[in-house]
């Protein structure tokens, strides 16, 4: 049995496999019967409807749990939330703020654990990202020879973007203004794929060349307080026109979403030509519905 706390928890043989399994014509019926609990610790429109519907479309039945219902670690602990959902699931996704209550959960499940997005990690979230970008350039395979521009907050989707493409061999720059770097250990981390990884705090130097540009908000969901600070912060790094002309002539642009126009991005290329971010939001049910078959054919 396998768990997904992060992408590099897979071999990039695994990861490929997972991508192939996402874009496959013929959908198993994986969880024929079996319940998926799905316990969320912050606000999702993507990932909750994303979630859902591929458990649906695997014959499986979603539950969707809220913190308040089951209070963890406030009612009962993280483990006993844990064992008393591996009786009735056959698999479990946690959205959560402390990534470390994924990984006890990893310690006490019976069935798989996926991150659903932790402060740390949003591997469901770059599996679907690497699919939008092999839906752009032709394939999975091909990947090696592109680079992806990162620019803002070395958050979480940082994280597990430059570790994802990193692993397809893709060239990743990373540009984030002073004191909001990606952490040392994602840096190790980043670099153990292999990635030709670059970091900046300039975002046209980043931007230079890339075939895809990518944002994030700049405030995280669990940072709000912080918002006015990281505005002044951010200056500068708003993906705008200029931004993506210093990319390549077919680079596109890619945001997680929620976008917030007018700060990481604009809305002339949020709304532009260049844009991907609806086909990237489709692609997050495909995305975990490939994650899901991979993840029950380990059992
Ligand atoms: N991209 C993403 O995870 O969106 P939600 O927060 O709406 O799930
Ligand atoms: N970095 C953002 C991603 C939202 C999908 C957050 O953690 O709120």
């Amino acid at each position: 049995m396998r768990h997904l706390l992060e992408v590099d928890d897979l071999s990039t043989t695994e990861l490929v496999d997972m991508l192939d399994l996402s874009r496959a014509a013929t959908v198993p019926r994986s969880l024929d019967g079996l319940g998926m609990a799905l316990l969320f610790e912050k606000p999702s429109a993507r990932t909750r409807n994303s979630m859902e519907m591929a458990v649906v479309q695997l014959g499986g039945h979603p539950l969707t749990i809220r913190p308040d219902e089951v209070g963890l670690d406030t009612r009962e602990s993280v483990e006993d939330v844990t064992r008393t959902l591996c009786c009735y699931h056959a698999a479990i996704g946690a959205r959560v703020f402390e990534h470390s209550k994924l990984e006890r959960m990893t310690q006490v499940s019976s069935v798989p654990i996926v991150n659903m997005l932790s402060d740390e990690a949003h591997p469901l979230q770059a599996l679907a990202d690497l699919l939008t970008i092999a839906d752009e350039f032709g394939d999975i395979s091909a990947l090696g020879q592109r680079t992806i521009a990162y620019v803002g907050d070395g958050n979480n989707v940082a994280r597990s973007l430059a570790i994802g493409a990193g692993m397809l061999g893709m060239t990743v720059q990373v540009a984030t203004p002073v004191g909001y770097e990606l952490s040392e250990s994602d840096v190790a981390r980043i670099i153990a794929t292999g990635a030709a990884l670059q970091t900046t705090n300039d975002p046209l130097a980043a931007v230079a060349g890339a075939s895809v540009v990518y944002t994030d908000v700049w405030a995280s969901m669990g940072q709000e307080s912080e918002a006015d600070q990281r505005r002044a912060a951010f200056a500068g790094f708003t993906v705008n026109n200029a931004m993506m002309a210093n990319a390549a002539a077919d680079a596109i642009f890619m945001h997680c979403l929620p976008a917030h126009r007018g700060e990481e991005v604009s809305s002339e290329v949020l709304e532009g030509p260049q844009s991907r971010v609806w086909p990237q939001a489709e692609n997050r049910m495909h995305a975990a519905r490939g994650a899901l078959v991979w993840l029950m054919e380990q059992r």
